[in-house]
């Protein structure tokens, strides 16, 4: 984070008062479509973690705005990845959301073209071809895939830029010392929240609203307490620069270890990490505009974004342990306290949106601990910009 005001150069927070994005970018149906276009369509975008898709023909499909994408493992081991849309007269192929193909081959269910697991049109059920008719000119409209620890992406562009590692802000945390790859699903949340995904991010990147909004979470996490989310979003934290109070330093309150009911570890802490790293409770790696990782000492949650429509978003949630961990503990402690936190998160989202509708309200302005959010909507201009939306 670039320090914003002038007088103090490692303070936080906003120095001027910086106008949201319009009210009507929450909920009118060009702005939307310029979202898509503009971010959703061209960015690398979390879909499911390769143990999703551990055997070969194992698929899922995943829907991102109006687009639903087929991503499966083919016989030979490949992940791969397309539109789920037959090339014939663009019926959907594959109408289950996940589970493993009966055949090496996706095979449409309205006139029977069927297609290899790469792609490749191979069958044609019609009595004659037509002259001028290729099967070569008519495979899957495939979509890019990348892969970044264990967690698979898609790229819905046609040239896409970058990968799934160079999506994860710089600004966000370093999880190279959690194991990632091996880590195993405890639970699943899903939940369609009435909100546009960018009031989701707005909340996400602040924590103004935790006193009132997460009580449980606000006395394991002082800081938060304090509407704050680093020991530098206070513009007076020089008074209290040594101090490794976690109300000033942003640590779980003493005797915690983790985010659950009672603070407690619930299996053994992942054994590389270092002392900060196990002193902070909480770190966060981000990769907008679909998902963040949270690692905790003993666990990780991933959540996962996808805009359903203006004021629509799916929100997938998934708590991931080490497999002695999850073999040998009762996650019920730890699953609760997350399910609430993203509970009350998404409830005040959706507060947030009934009340865009205003005539009157045109805009909102920022408060100085909304400097994460801020940086936010200088992400969404700039892609907007960088896009002709
Ligand atoms: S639309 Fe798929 S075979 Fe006709
Ligand atoms: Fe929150």
């Amino acid at each position: 984070m670039q320090p914003v005001s002038s007088q103090e150069p490692s303070y936080n927070g906003l120095a001027a008062a910086e106008a949201t994005l319009p009210s009507s970018s929450y909920w009118e149906a060009g702005a939307y479509q310029r979202d898509l276009d503009a971010i959703w369509y061209r960015s690398w975008l979390f879909a499911c973690r390769e143990s999703d898709l551990a055997e070969p023909l194992a698929f899922r499909t995943v829907r991102i705005g109006t687009q639903e994408i087929i991503l499966l493992r083919d016989e030979t081991g490949m992940l791969r990845a397309f539109h789920n849309t037959c090339r014939h007269r663009g019926s959907q192929l594959c109408q289950e959301s996940a589970g493993r193909l009966k055949a090496r081959l996706l095979t449409c269910p309205y006139h029977a073209w069927s297609y290899s697991l790469r792609g490749d049109l191979v069958r044609v059920p019609s009595k004659s071809l037509p002259d001028g008719f290729d099967k070569a000119d008519h495979p899957l409209y495939r979509v890019a895939l990348s892969t970044w620890r264990g967690f698979v992406f898609v790229n819905l562009a046609e040239n896409p830029e970058g990968t799934a590692p160079s999506s994860f802000d710089p600004a966000s945390g370093d999880l190279g010392n959690w194991p990632l790859e091996g880590l195993v699903s405890g639970h699943v949340l899903r939940k369609v929240m009435n909100c546009n995904w960018k009031i989701f991010w707005e909340n996400f990147n602040e924590c103004l609203h935790c006193p009132g909004v997460h009580k449980e979470l606000s006395r394991l996490v002082p800081i938060y307490g304090r509407g704050l989310m680093a020991r530098h979003d206070d513009p007076e934290w020089k008074r209290h620069a040594d101090s490794d109070a976690p109300e000033f330093s942003g640590g779980l309150r003493d005797g915690a270890e983790t985010w659950s009911r009672d603070g407690r570890a619930h299996g053994p802490a992942f054994a590389g990490l270092t002392a900060a790293e196990r002193a902070a409770g909480q770190t966060y790696a981000t990769s907008l505009p679909s998902m963040f990782i949270v690692g905790h000492v003993d666990y990780v949650r991933v959540v996962r974004l996808a805009p359903l429509g203006p004021e629509q978003t799916e929100l997938t949630a998934e708590w991931l342990f080490s497999p002695e961990a999850l073999a040998a503990t009762d996650i019920d402690n730890i699953v609760a306290f997350g399910t609430q936190v993203l509970e009350e998160d998404a409830g005040i989202c959706e507060v947030n949106q009934r009340g865009l509708r205003s005539l009157r309200h045109q805009a909102g302005v920022l408060m100085p601990e909304e400097y994460d959010l801020h940086r936010f909507h200088q992400w969404v201009r700039a892609r907007h910009a960088a896009h002709g939306a």
